[in-house]
């Protein structure tokens, strides 16, 4: 059997996560099928509650179709959500790889451990993402505990944003703090445009939703690689 592909031992850095918020979801399997095709790492799902952040998007039913559909493609699932403890389990059993959550809706330093503990008791790597008005002092404490720190360089809702150029700041703060086996992500308004940028400030792992899916399908596989530089 394939291992199960993990951030933590990347066959090459850095990676790239199209996030399929910009997708088309009326031919989803067949959108994101194409994006691995052009050379995708990773697909980055966008889970929205509608309380953390004012928009719905997707939940594990979406997960378990795309792993049923892609076996073997990496689901780096990001939750923009007010609870993320109650859904380590569903995207575990959905087929999700990585778990992202916002230290603003999980505050505390034993609360940050104890959901990544239960993230990795379901065979799954975790993430702790941090939004832009969040001082770098909020993660500083556990930055050592996630297999990865996610740097929001847009306020979460909604694909199609600006880039706020401050994030860059934060991820230089994070980078050379992280160990070689932890990943360093941003999200948020990238694009070819400012990738180099974005990797310059230390960062391993670049998720794009509109300057991928939002391009004509032949020019996606030249987005991929600009954005991998
Ligand atoms: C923002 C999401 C992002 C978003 C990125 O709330 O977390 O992943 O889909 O979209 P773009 O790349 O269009 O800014
Ligand atoms: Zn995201």
């Amino acid at each position: 059997m394939p291992t199960a592909p993990s951030l933590r031992t990347p066959a090459r850095l850095p990676l790239v996560a199209p996030s399929i918020l910009s997708a088309d979801f009326g031919a989803l399997a067949d959108d994101c099928r194409h994006a691995v095709e052009c050379g995708a790492d990773a697909l980055h799902l966008d889970v929205m509650d509608g309380h953390f952040v004012p928009n719905l998007t997707m939940g594990p039913a979406l997960c378990a179709g795309l792993s049923r559909a892609l076996p073997g493609v990496l689901l780096d699932v990001h939750l923009m959500v007010s609870h993320p403890a109650m859904f380590v389990e569903p995207f575990a059993a959905a087929g999700a790889h990585h778990f992202t959550f916002h230290i603003e809706a999980v505050p505390g330093v034993q609360g940050v451990r104890d959901l990544v503990a239960a993230i990795h008791a379901r065979g799954m790597t975790a993430g702790l993402a941090i939004n832009p008005p969040t001082p770098f002092a909020a993660i500083e404490p556990v930055l050592s505990v996630p297999d990865m720190i996610l740097v929001m360089s847009v306020n979460p809702g909604f694909s199609g944003q600006s880039f706020i150029e401050s994030a860059l700041e934060t991820t230089r703060a994070v980078a050379g703090r992280l160990r070689s086996d932890q990943r360093l992500e941003m999200d948020g308004g990238i694009s070819p445009a400012n990738a180099a940028r974005v990797r310059e400030a230390g960062c391993d792992m670049l998720v794009a939703a509109s300057a991928f899916f939002g391009r004509p399908r032949q020019e996606r596989a030249g987005v991929i690689a600009s954005l991998r530089g």
